[in-house]
């Protein structure tokens, strides 16, 4: 796996325009995602390149006459679990055929930029091979892959394989999105150039590159103009975004926050993922300046210990990172964080784990999420010596879990009691019930009458539960809303 060559190519291929080869009918598309919210912005995005191509979404793969896995590389044995994915999806191309039915099977995402020739090579039935960055070419692919199809069949065929890094292409060529609802994703930012020794991310995603301030606020309106109140805005590295602005200068995080928050109708903006290196003054005031901003940051670390940091590339120490949380209280006090762990980095030792721990109790993160160190393919770390036995990584894992369970416990208990606006976001467990969003990203349920989806509804938290709260109208905090 080679670092990607983003100059290499810059090949314009159509997403919107019907493209020759065949027919509009009305075919059936089912995509699923792996990893990472990219990944599931992504998965939209492609129904949108697929539409006007007479794709219509199905939630099952029985139907489906193309079936795409959108994939994950991040954690280790992400291949097998592809192969094994493929390999019900066969059966059900199988099963198909007997109908007369006929199965397009492509595999997207990270697993797919990563090892794409092994793919094709594993799993020859595949037909489409394509990576994170090309995926505005899938209408044309699906269209040469139904024409080799037709030319070759029976014959052996290979998939055809499309990893190549053209990356402003695939945002010039996508058509506008459909999503439609209270909540959305827009991707703002992809790729990276940290190259953090344990992490896949920069060989499947390429580079960093942002994209431009008036395509982000347009994609934006359109959204809002949908229905969308809320916006999380997306990136390896969101906060290392630096797009062009419309006056041809370069835009921080901070600025297009700033921007985004004109928008009439535009009530919250989120924005992930972030890195601490990147956490520049201007990013911080807007938590300070802007309402619509939400109070609520994941900033990952991995590990409290500075050495362990120092060995990932990280480029920061724990104190720079509590510097980070410090500066972030000041300006907007109730600011939750919370942030991601990997436990049983190579040379990990006892004492330096126990800095982990410490700090999850230090700083006290509302939620996090915490991995085993895993292996990939490629990387530094995964070549080195000194790698933690897998029982010692699943000891410490279940350690720094239990902190972190009673970090968000306390959080959450101190939640009860507090009013909260909530946007309501869809059905809840149990008829009458709704589920929503606090402002620090928990999922509160509510029994509220005269509430709908889409609503902001200002209700007083009455219980925690394991993972989530309930709520009520303020002055019926007595009404059960389990
Ligand atoms: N860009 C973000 C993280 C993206 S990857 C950042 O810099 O923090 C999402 C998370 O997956 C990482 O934060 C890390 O905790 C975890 N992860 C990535 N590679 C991993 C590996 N090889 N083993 C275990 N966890 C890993
Ligand atoms: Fe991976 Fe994040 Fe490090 Fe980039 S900054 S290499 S995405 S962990
Ligand atoms: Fe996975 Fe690729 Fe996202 S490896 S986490 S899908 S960027």
């Amino acid at each position: 796996m080679s670092r990607p060559d983003c100059a290499k190519s810059r090949r314009r291929g159509s997403g919107t325009e019907p493209v020759s080869g065949y027919k509009p009918l009305k075919n059936k598309v089912f995509i699923k995602s792996y990893g990472c919210q990219m990944n599931v912005y992504d998965s939209a995005r492609m129904a949108d390149t697929l539409a006007p191509h007479g794709f219509v979404a199905t939630d099952t793969p029985d139907d489906a006459d193309l079936i795409v896995l959108n994939t994950c590389h991040i954690r280790e044995k992400a291949a097998e679990k592809v192969f094994s994915d493929l390999g019900r999806m066969r059966l059900i191309r199988e099963s198909r055929a007997h109908r007369g039915a006929s199965t397009m099977i492509a595999v997207a995402g990270c697993v797919a930029q990563a090892e794409g020739a092994e793919l094709a090579a594993r799993a020859p039935f595949v037909d489409i091979v394509l990576g994170p960055q090309t995926y505005h070419r899938l209408p044309e692919l699906v269209a040469r892959a139904r024409r080799a199809r037709e030319h070759v069949e029976r014959r052996r065929r290979a998939a055809i394989v499309d990893t190549e890094f053209p990356v402003e292409a695939k945002f010039d060529h996508l058509p506008e999105p459909t999503a439609s609802g209270p909540t959305a994703f827009l991707s703002v930012q992809e790729g990276c150039d940290k190259f953090c020794t344990f992490c896949v991310v920069p060989y499947t995603r390429g580079a960093e590159y942002s994209r431009p301030v008036a395509d982000v606020l347009r994609e934006a309106r359109g959204l809002v103009a949908r229905g969308a109140r809320e916006i999380t805005l997306l990136g390896q590295n969101v906060n290392a975004y630096h797009g062009v602005d419309p006056r041809g200068g370069a835009s921080s995080l901070g600025g297009l926050i700033r921007a985004l928050a004109d928008i009439p109708g535009l009530d919250r903006i989120r924005y992930t993922t972030s890195h601490p290196r990147d956490m520049n003054e201007e990013l911080i005031l807007a938590h300070r300046d802007v309402p619509q901003l939400m109070p609520f940051l994941h900033l990952p670390i991995q590990s409290g210990a500075d050495r362990v940091l120092a060995d990932m590339n990280r480029g920061h120490t724990r104190d720079d990172y509590r510097r980070i949380i410090d500066r972030l209280r000041a300006v907007r006090p109730d600011i939750a964080i919370s942030s991601d762990f990997i436990v049983g980095y190579p040379g990990e030792t006892d004492t330096e784990f126990a800095e982990s721990v410490a700090l999850v109790d230090g700083v006290g993160f509302i939620q996090a999420y915490s991995f085993k160190y895993s292996k990939r393919p490629g990387t530094p770390a995964a070549g080195a010596l000194n790698q933690v036995p897998e029982p010692v990584k699943a000891e410490r894992l279940a350690i720094l879990q239990a902190a972190l369970d009673r970090s968000q416990e306390r959080f959450n208990l101190a939640c009860v009691g507090r009013t909260m606006d909530v946007l309501l976001t869809g059905p809840g467990r149990h008829p009458g019930q709704l589920v929503g969003r606090s402002p620090y990203l928990q999922p509160v349920h509510v029994v509220a009458e005269g509430a709908a989806v889409g609503d902001i509804a200002t209700l007083v938290i009455v219980a925690r539960e394991a993972r989530s709260l309930a709520a009520a109208r303020p002055g019926r905090e007595d009404a059960s809303a389990a």
